[in-house]
């Protein structure tokens, strides 16, 4: 082997290794700038539909007084879910819904971020107080199913559970023909 082939190799290395740099390099500025346009895109155009209350005042009047908490059958044949999330509990507890029917889950938050999350589905919305989210659902089978916080919300996060209860549809519709609201809480 003479002086001038490794020299040879020796460049082609370098040439080599060039060319991986700027590709790494490419890829890097392609992500940040992806993330950037998304984020900013996202920022710049905030979502169609943004639904917001109060958050001081949801015990007094409005769609999240406590009389209004719970399941609410409706005259198309949808189920209503209104619920709230507070530092250590959901209201109601326990969320009673028939199978097999569409189920608009709404819920709010009283105090500080938290979370729900249906066990066992892709029932997963964060509740931030002053803003309402909204989750469409529908179970195809009865049974109970877990319902914990899913944001730490502080010290008690951990004590933060509640409950959903799937019922048959023509045992809800029982329960529900008086009106009202229903829900499990103490069953
Ligand atoms: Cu509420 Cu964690």
């Amino acid at each position: 082997m003479t002086v001038q082939e490794d020299h040879h190799g020796a460049d082609v290395a370098a040439r080599v290794e060039r060319r991986w740099a700027a590709a790494s390099a490419a890829i890097i500025v392609v992500l940040a700038l992806l993330a950037a346009f998304t984020g900013i895109h996202q920022a710049t155009m905030p979502q169609a539909r943004v639904e917001t209350t109060d958050p001081t005042r949801l015990h007094l009047s409005g769609e999240f007084v406590e009389s209004n908490l719970g399941t609410a059958a409706e005259p198309d044949g949808t189920v209503t879910v209104r619920a709230i999330g507070q530092q250590y509990s959901f209201t109601p507890s326990c969320i009673l819904v028939p199978a097999q029917t569409p189920v608009v889950l709404r819920a709010t938050s009283a105090d500080v971020v938290h979370g729900i999350l249906i066990q066992g589905t892709n029932v997963n919305t964060m509740l931030v107080p002053g803003y309402i989210s909204e989750q469409f659902m529908r179970f195809e089978k009865t049974g109970d199913y877990l319902m914990p916080c899913q944001e730490f919300c502080s010290f008690g996060h951990e004590g933060m559970w509640g409950k959903v209860k799937v019922i048959d549809r023509a045992e809800f519709k029982s329960r529900a023909k008086n009106g009202g609201r229903l829900s499990c809480v103490g069953e």
